[in-house]
């Protein structure tokens, strides 16, 4: 069931989205039927469904630095794998619309804010094993069991990223030519939010694809999207409740889209 807290707002989402009839973007009309409301299935599906529910299984306990935007930020304490896969990881039916946006626009460069257990990374690395991936994770005890699974699945291009994102991010992006696709899962404060996605916009082009988290969560992601969708480079958006997609199409017209997803 939907938190109390986010059950006003999604109806409001639910009011103002449509199925796309009458748009006359070719773009997001494409992008909607053929990828955003896909629901064909893939291999890698069942693949990584079978990685969640053994980590939702797992009892065993892990020493975790706590860098998300709770009180409780920059403390250590003991976690269940499975409370965390229960509570971090993106439901199948988003890490799954991931997986398909990165199949489609095969992106060359990926930067992944904020890895946890790697469910999601794994979705988006399955999705184009060419790609330069890199995924960024700050509490070391964490991205050693995402790394694990990485290696069961075979996904030997993933380069894992530990560290805070404050300075491991800009260290990065020195390191890229172009940034192709971003899924910003890390953080969920308004100032860090803001700060990622204006660091990564020194690298984006005309057809990177950045996919921002949690839209809803709290007021500082509510601003944090609110801002992105003014924000001068910023040219179409697409609210899916729990998920923004940001294009920077200039040969499109500037136009924010809620799509019922
Ligand atoms: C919501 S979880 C990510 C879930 C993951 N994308 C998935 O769907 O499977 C957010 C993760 O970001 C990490 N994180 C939060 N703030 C961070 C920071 N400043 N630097 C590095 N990692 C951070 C947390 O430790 C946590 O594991």
């Amino acid at each position: 069931m939907l938190p109390f807290h986010l059950a006003s707002h999604y109806l409001l989402y639910r009011l103002k989205s449509f199925k796309l009839h009458g748009v006359h973007s070719p773009f997001i009309f494409e992008l909607y039927h053929q990828v955003i409301r896909h629901d064909g299935d893939y291999y890698a599906y069942p693949l990584i469904e079978g990685l969640r529910q053994a980590l939702l299984a797992n009892n065993s306990t892990l020493l975790v630095t706590d860098f998300g935007a709770g009180p409780k930020a920059g403390l250590k304490k003991e976690r269940k794998i499975s409370y965390i896969a229960r509570t971090s990881a993106k439901p199948a039916k988003y890490a799954q619309l991931l997986f398909r946006l990165v199949g489609h626009f095969k992106p060359r460069v990926i930067f992944d804010l904020g890895t946890s257990l790697g469910v999601t990374t794994s979705y988006l690395a399955l999705a184009n094993r060419q790609a330069e991936f890199y995924t960024f994770e700050g509490c070391p005890a964490i991205a050693g069991v995402a790394q694990e699974n990485f290696r069961k699945l075979g996904l030997r291009h993933v380069n894992p990223v530990i560290g805070n994102l404050d300075e491991t991010l800009s260290r990065q992006l020195d390191q890229v030519k172009q940034l192709d696709f971003v899924f910003f899962d890390g953080n969920h404060r308004y100032e860090p939010t803001m700060r990622y996605f204006e660091t990564c916009l020194a690298k984006h082009h005309e057809h990177s694809v950045f996919v921002l988290d949690d839209l809803y969560w709290s007021a500082e992601m509510k601003r944090a999207w609110q801002e992105i969708k003014r924000h001068p480079q910023v040219c179409q958006t697409i609210d899916l409740f729990y998920v923004g997609l940001v294009f920077f199409r200039k040969s499109q017209p500037k136009e924010n889209f809620t799509l019922l997803y």
